[in-house]
């Protein structure tokens, strides 16, 4: 197809006219029939590009209206004026690298949908207006209100309470969170998260009955083997008590080695018991303690352990508030194996122990002069089973279970425990438990 440049077009046509100006004037021609005429051939060739252009615009108008109704397979064809050509041949560009992009996107969510599908736990997001944008068919069979040809605000489909609070509470402090619940006779672990940009917040739920029969039934071992080892270590320590009376100097070595290791062993056997009983039993049964008499007691309870040692223990209580909600028995647990720990890495000094009690909450801390801890180890000693210098004499260091007992314990009545150390100077354990009512 022939084309033609708008400036070149015009810069012919308005040649032509000088040309023909020229002509008409040197004729001999009047000025007012060559004007006349000038204007009649201007306005037809006027006309005549109007009409040209108008055309070109709207086969591009057409073709971009539409592009945008969803057709993207449309081009614009090549064009008689130059310009417009140009523009056209640049849309058609612009419309083939959108394709590309927009199949690529196809795929992508394609293959989402697919991942998605494909999971087996329930996997939804929901807007801001509260409404389910999508959810998938794991979803479904969770909760058969849904209906995906519907938008359904979340609430319409979801009846069981907790999850309802989780998903309000969720909107209010939107960070990524993680947390248990439970639905009918299955646990779940659900967790969120939010985009702000879409302002959709993604929602997983996972089902982990499987993880908590497998908890459940190395808890089930766990307390069986105790049992079962209990008798015969007891067995073993009595025996090697009464051969005490007969035994030689030699025999008695023996005998006292025998006795350290059986006293390990029944020592772990206890701990590991008193782990367990307190993960099964979440509740605690608050009552009402004055502080004084409370570590009277402990003291007395920890006296012996103090006979051989050159270290002493100091209780100093707030007595201008001596009162306070704990569970007593789990309580004694905590200063039990804290204060067994310190002895234990103390050769010489003092135990303190002080508490602060306000109308909010107590602040205990059992402090010492011993050892330490390397900074290293700080912030694993609370884990089951670890024990921080692994390289002392195997028969002063106890399992690593201690301190994971009394973390479970400060846990239970809502309170925090931290510890600071220093090597060579000594270690303090701080906890704070919030006041509570007695029930
Ligand atoms: N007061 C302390 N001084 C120095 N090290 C400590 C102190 N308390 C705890 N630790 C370190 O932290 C580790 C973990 O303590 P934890 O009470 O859990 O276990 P354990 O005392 O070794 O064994 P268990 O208490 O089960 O008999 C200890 O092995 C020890 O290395
Ligand atoms: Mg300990």
């Amino acid at each position: 197809m022939e084309k033609h440049s708008l400036n070149g077009t015009l810069i012919i046509f308005n040649g032509f006219n000088l040309v023909l100006l020229g002509v008409l004037l040197r004729s001999g021609m009047q000025l007012l029939p060559t004007l006349l005429i000038m204007l009649l051939s201007t306005s037809m060739v006027q006309f005549l590009t109007f009409r040209l252009l108008n055309r070109q615009y709207k086969e591009i108008k057409d073709i971009t209206e539409k592009v945008s109704m969803g057709d993207h397979s449309q081009r614009i064809p090549t064009l008689n004026v130059e310009e417009f050509n140009e523009l056209g041949q640049s849309i058609n560009k612009m419309l083939g690298k959108l394709d590309g992009t927009i199949g690529h996107l196809a795929i992508h969510r394609e293959e989402l949908r697919l991942i998605v599908g494909t999971i087996q736990d329930a996997l939804w997001s929901i807007n801001a207006e509260g409404k389910i944008e999508w959810a998938n068919s794991a979803f479904a069979q969770l909760f058969n209100l849904y209906d995906e040809t519907r938008m359904q605000y979340y609430w319409e489909v979801i009846r069981e309470v907790s999850l309802l609070n989780y998903i309000r509470e969720f909107d209010s402090s939107p960070e990524n969170r993680i947390q248990e619940i439970s639905l009918g006779e299955h646990a779940y672990l659900l967790s969120g998260s939010q985009n702000p940009d879409a302002q959709r917040t993604v929602l997983l739920l996972q089902n982990i009955d499987d993880i908590h029969r497998v908890e459940q039934m190395k808890k089930d071992f766990i307390v069986n083997l105790a049992h079962e080892l209990r008798t015969p270590l007891t067995a073993i320590k009595g025996f090697s008590e009464a051969m005490e009376e007969t035994a030689d100097n030699t025999n008695m070595r023996y005998l006292k080695i025998i006795q350290n290791h059986t006293n390990r062993l029944i020592n772990l056997i206890n701990d590991l018991q008193t782990l367990i009983r307190l993960e099964q039993n979440y509740s605690i049964n608050l009552r009402e303690i004055n502080l004084l008499t409370f570590f009277d007691n402990i003291k007395l309870i920890l006296s012996p352990l103090f006979e051989d040692k050159e270290v002493e223990l100091e209780i100093d209580i707030d007595p201008a508030q001596p009162r306070f909600c704990v569970d007593p028995f789990k309580f004694e647990q905590i200063f039990i194996n804290l204060v067994e720990n310190s002895l234990r890495y103390t050769e010489k000094g003092k135990i303190l122990i002080r508490s602060k009690a306000t109308d909010k909450d107590l602040t205990i801390e059992i402090s010492d002069n011993g050892s330490g801890i390397a900074p290293e180890h700080l912030p694993r000693i609370f884990e089951r089973f670890y024990v921080a210098d692994k390289s002392r004499n195997r028969n002063s260091s106890g399992t690593g279970l201690g301190l994971s007992i009394v973390k479970h314990i400060v846990a239970l009545h809502n309170g925090t425990i931290d510890v600071s150390s220093a090597l060579g100077r000594g270690t303090t354990f701080t906890i704070v438990i919030p006041a509570g009512k007695a029930s």
